[in-house]
């Protein structure tokens, strides 16, 4: 059973010192350095936590990290379960759900994606404002899924208003720049051909990527507010296609990565 494999994995936590996370955030590919800002207080190996899926891919490091950070109690995933790797949806939101039953009110978001907007440039980040969902799948549709919440969970505001304006807020305030738009989920690994490329920007989608959405159904389901920024690692120009090598993309989203730091310090501070 779903409800009682969960409950054994939130109950391990707890007993394990993970008592009162108020906000949980999620980090994308590339995009680890935020933990070095954090106060830990407990660090747990996924492979260690019961019922918890394990992280594959080798630039995660696939770890539960408590702590502090402006003067907050987070629970950072760093490191996360992606559709691509072979992981159910069921298991690609398990620490949604586990962070959820840990008691986080909140939930943060970082993801690498690509450009389809082609005014956005590798290396901006993007607020994500709404989705669309290309992954064909849905972490809600399987049987039992009910037990959690609506499975017709409604999808008018899948990102909080409220910390999106914050975000933006802060944004401005720093000087960073953080353009808003849609972000499109795709399967992947592959990445996408120009004819892909060219159907995402009729769709009107301003960033692809391979992740986030189904942590963000599973939020909505939870009623979970939560927000993502993206980090933009490359320029999806069907007219002018580069080959993409993944270790630039996550040079870049490194590069990028001080001023996602830089919000999420901040918002969480008025969270
Ligand atoms: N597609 C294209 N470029 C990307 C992606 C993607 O899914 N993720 C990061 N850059």
């Amino acid at each position: 059973m779903k409800e009682q494999q969960l409950q054994e994995t939130v109950d391990f936590l707890k007993e394990n010192g993970i008592t009162n996370p108020t906000i949980g955030i999620v980090l994308g590919t590339g995009l680890g350095k935020l933990i070095d800002e954090i106060t830990i207080e407990k660090e747990i190996a996924y492979a260690d936590i019961p019922n918890f899926p394990v992280a594959t891919v080798e630039f995660h490091s696939g770890k539960l990290i408590y702590g502090t950070l402006s003067d907050k109690k987070v629970l950072v995933m760093s490191g996360r379960f992606h559709l691509y790797e072979g992981y159910s949806p069921w298991e690609v939101t398990y620490g949604i759900r586990t962070m959820h039953g840990l008691g986080i009110g909140n939930l943060l978001i970082s993801n690498a994606a690509g450009a389809i907007n082609l005014n956005y440039k590798k290396g901006d980040l993007m607020l994500i404002e709404d989705h669309i969902n290309l992954q064909g799948s849905s972490p809600l549709a399987f049987k039992g899924a009910g037990a959690f919440g609506t499975i017709f969970a409604d999808m008018l505001a899948p990102y909080s208003k409220e910390i999106n304006t914050k975000l933006s807020e802060i944004a401005k305030a720093q000087n960073i720049k953080l353009h808003t738009g849609v972000y499109t989920s795709v399967l992947g690994p592959q990445l996408e051909t120009r004819a892909e490329y060219r159907m995402l920007q009729i769709l009107e989608t301003d960033a692809v990527g391979m992740s986030t959405v189904p942590e963000v159904i599973v939020a909505k389901q939870l009623n979970l507010p939560c927000a993502a920024i993206s980090v933009l690692t490359d320029e999806c120009d069907p007219k002018n296609l580069q080959p993409v090598d993944i270790s630039e993309i996550i040079a870049i989203a490194g590069k990028a990565e001080p001023k996602m730091i830089a919000l999420f310090k901040e918002v969480i501070k008025v969270l």
